[in-house]
Parts: structure tokens; C-alpha cells; sequence
């Protein structure tokens, strides 16, 4: 394990089909007045939005209401969002939806209170909070970011072309999220598909990092292939409760500072992936996807030893007799071929990327130092062509 380390992780989880029933119990550690965040609807057609002002009004809570949180919550919906937080002085964020809304309740709650423009304070200068943060709690309805249990809160900024994540800290991290692996169900098969291969990549991110032996990867090892198999359950019976269930667990995992602990890790596909998604709008799961194959296979000569593994621990290659160079060939085209299988993205024109694009996605793109090659510019436009070509 590299380095120094401590690992506590502050949000309480609710987890099964019986999950919201704790809500009312989580809500009497707040005050009165409640915000109640959502996205775009799919709420209030599943019947969740119901189920939610229910328990509210029986907790006797004045609800102050903000939808319409877009896939890829934007800077202008958070400067609006603070000015419903600070307006009606509210106790408690309550983010009912997937990544876009939990991400962006974080970004309101330490932005409401902040007298300087958030996005200049957090998102380019990566400040941490020094004033009022008002406490979130969430309702998880998709999976994939992992956002329920960690710090993350991605914005994008279209005037400025930059999709920008900060990882606050224990302080702003979810107090409670209930998961209900059944509200999923309803989750449209294109970001259900999203999500399973962000989960996944989430789990790669930090696994393809470091040379030691290290028992964050015998855990990635075993959160992905739990991925792999429900996947395969879950994109033929999107109501398979155990399927559900699993990818919703493993997405939790997968991205709730466990892994990270002790590793490098890399993250180059997901700094390609927002600057895509900068650029398209794109959802974010199948940016990662569209670039994956390109990236690891780019890499792949610098940490062959670590794809080799791969392949043998995590896609079940017998690599007896082969090289290095081939049995992480092998493992490569077997997460391909699961890929195709379960119906993700691997062109990134189908994202709407054009070559005009290229030069100003690899200006968008940070460059990491964590994974087993730093990329240069150049590096990252051969990949957005290679995906162009998928
Ligand atoms: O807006 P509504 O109407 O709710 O519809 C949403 C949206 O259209 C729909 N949906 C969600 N739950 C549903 C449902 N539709 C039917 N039934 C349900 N139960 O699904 C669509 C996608 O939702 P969204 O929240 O945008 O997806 P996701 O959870 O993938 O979140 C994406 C955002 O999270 C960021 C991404 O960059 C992106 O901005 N990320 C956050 C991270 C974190 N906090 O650590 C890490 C990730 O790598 C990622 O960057
Ligand atoms: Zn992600």
C-alpha cells in the first residue's frame, strides 16, 4: 500500500426495497425547511416525487422546490440554485435523482453561503469551503457515478467549454442516500448501459495505477467482475432484482474513496471524457466508453504487467503460454467484446465529436500523472481519432 493514509467515510446508507421508509427518520436531524432538488421529471412519472413529498409533509417540512437539474447540471442552474438555498434559508438539501442532481446539490450546498463566484472558487482555483455549507441528503434513483457516497460534484461550464469535477471533502459528502435498487428499473436502457460502464471504469481508473501488491486491486478484481456479470443479467431483464441490486452496491463502491486508498490511480479517461462532454453535451458514461479502448490500448505497453492481470483475474483468460504482450491483448478484446455485448458507445462521432473538435478537447483535457504513461496533447488527439474510426 502506498504512503500515509486515513479512511473514514461519513455518509450513512439505506439500502433495499424497503429503503425510503428510513427517511423519515433521517429527517428529524434537520431543520424545518427543506429543498427539494430533482431533474427533468422521470420522478414525478415513476411516482418517487410522490412517495418523498409524502414523507416530507407527514415530517411536518416546508418544501422549497428546484427541478429541472440537467443531465450534466450546468454553472448557470447552480448559480440559480443558490439563490433558491439562500433565499429561503434551507436546512437541508434533499437530492432526489441520479449523479447530475446529487453532484450539483453538492455544489449548492458549499456555494449557496460563498460571496465569491463558485465556479471561479471551486471548479478553476479548487478551493475548499470556508463558509456555510448546508448539509445534502440523497435519493439515489440511477447508478453509476457513485456521487451517493462521495465528495465528487462535476459542472459544466459551456460559455468557457470546461467540465470541471471537484472532490470535496468529508464535510460535504452526502449526510444519508437511501438505495433503492428498484427505483432503477425505470432508468432508460442507453443510461442504464452509461452507467454500468461508468461503474466500471470508476473501478479501472484506480486499478490500472502502481506496481506493488496492493489489496485495493483484489477488490477492484472483485467489484468488476460482480459488474460484468450483472450487466450481462440486467441489459436482458432490466427487473432483475439481484442484478439491480449488485450493480447498484457495486456503483456505491466503486467510487466512495475506498479503492483509491493506498493507490496513484489514473482518472486520464474521465479528463478525456468531461472534455468531450465540454464539448457535446454528451452523456457522461459513454464518453468514457468511447475512449476506453483507444486509452488502454495506448497505455497498454507501459503497465503490461498490470493487463495481463487483468485478463487472467478479471475476464478469465487462461493466459498459460502466452506473453505479457498478449494475454493483455486478449483481456483488452474480451472487455471489448463485453462492451459491444451490453450496447455502449465506442465511437465518439456518435457523441457528436467532429474533427474540428479534436485540438480543442485535447486543450480541455488535464493531463495526469497517476496511470502508467502521462499523455501528451498529441497522444490525446490520436485517441479521439481512433475512437472516430471504432
Ligand atoms: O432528469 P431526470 O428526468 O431525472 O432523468 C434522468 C436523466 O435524464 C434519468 N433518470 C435518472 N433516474 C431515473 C431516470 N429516468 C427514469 N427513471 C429513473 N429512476 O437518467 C438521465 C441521467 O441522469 P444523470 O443524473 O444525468 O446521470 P448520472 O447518474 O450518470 O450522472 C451524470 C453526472 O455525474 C457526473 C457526470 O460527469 C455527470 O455530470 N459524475 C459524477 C461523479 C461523482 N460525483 O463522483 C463521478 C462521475 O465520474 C461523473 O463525472
Ligand atoms: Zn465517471
Amino acid at each position: 500500500m502506498l504512503g500515509n493514509f486515513s479512511y473514514s467515510n461519513p455518509t450513512k446508507l439505506y439500502f433495499g426495497d424497503d429503503a425510503l421508509l428510513f427517511l423519515k427518520d433521517e429527517l428529524k436531524n434537520y431543520g424545518s425547511r427543506v429543498m427539494l432538488t430533482y431533474g427533468g421529471g422521470s420522478i414525478k412519472r415513476n411516482g418517487i416525487y410522490d412517495e418523498v413529498i409524502r414523507i416530507l409533509k407527514e415530517a411536518g417540512k416546508e418544501v422549497f422546490e428546484d427541478p429541472g437539474v440537467m443531465s450534466n447540471p450546468t454553472v448557470q442552474k447552480l448559480y440559480k440554485g443558490c439563490k433558491i438555498a439562500r433565499e429561503n434559508d434551507v436546512d437541508l438539501i434533499l437530492a432526489v435523482g441520479g449523479g447530475s442532481t446529487i453532484d450539483y446539490a453538492k455544489g449548492v450546498s458549499v456555494s449557496a453561503w460563498c460571496d465569491e463566484d463558485p465556479w471561479d472558487k471551486y471548479y478553476l482555483r479548487m478551493e475548499e469551503p470556508d463558509n456555510r455549507i448546508i448539509p445534502v441528503g440523497s435519493v439515489l434513483t440511477m447508478v453509476g457515478t457513485g456521487s451517493e457516497m462521495n465528495g465528487g460534484s462535476v459542472i459544466t461550464n459551456h460559455e468557457q467549454k470546461l467540465k470541471i469535477g471537484h472532490v470535496f471533502g468529508d464535510n460535504v459528502m452526502p449526510k444519508f442516500s437511501i438505495l433503492n435498487p428498484k427505483y432503477t428499473y425505470t432508468v432508460p436502457k442507453y443510461q442504464m448501459v452509461a452507467g454500468i460502464y461508468d461503474i466500471f471504469n470508476h473501478i479501472c481508473e484506480q486499478y490500472f495505477s502502481g506496481e506493488d501488491d496492493n489489496t485495493t486491486d483484489y477488490l477492484a478484481e472483485g467489484l468488476m467482475k460482480s459488474v460484468i456479470h450483472a450487466s450481462k443479467i440486467a441489459v436482458k431483464n432490466p427487473e432483475d432484482y439481484e442484478a439491480r441490486s449488485n450493480l447498484m452496491w457495486d456503483a456505491t463502491w466503486a467510487l466512495n474513496t475506498l479503492l483509491k486508498k493506498g493507490k496513484a490511480t489514473d482518472w486520464e479517461v474521465h479528463m478525456i471524457g468531461q472534455a468531450i462532454g465540454a464539448y457535446t453535451d454528451a452523456t457522461h458514461g459513454m464518453t468514457l466508453a468511447a475512449v476506453s479502448l483507444p486509452y488502454y490500448r495506448h497505455i497498454m505497453p507501459y503497465g503490461l504487467a498490470k493487463f495481463a492481470r487483468f485478463a487472467k483475474n478479471v475476464w478469465g483468460i487462461n493466459t498459460d503460454g502466452m506473453s505479457d504482450e498478449e494475454a493483455a491483448n486478449a483481456g483488452l478484446d474480451a472487455m471489448e467484446a463485453w462492451m459491444k455485448e451490453i450496447g455502449v458507445v465506442l465511437n465518439a462521432k456518435e457523441l457528436g465529436v467532429t474533427e474540428d473538435m479534436y485540438e480543442g478537447i485535447a486543450n480541455a483535457t488535464f493531463l495526469l500523472d497517476g496511470g502508467y504513461k502521462v499523455l501528451t496533447k498529441d497522444d490525446v488527439i490520436d485517441i479521439l481519432k481512433e475512437s472516430c474510426k471504432a
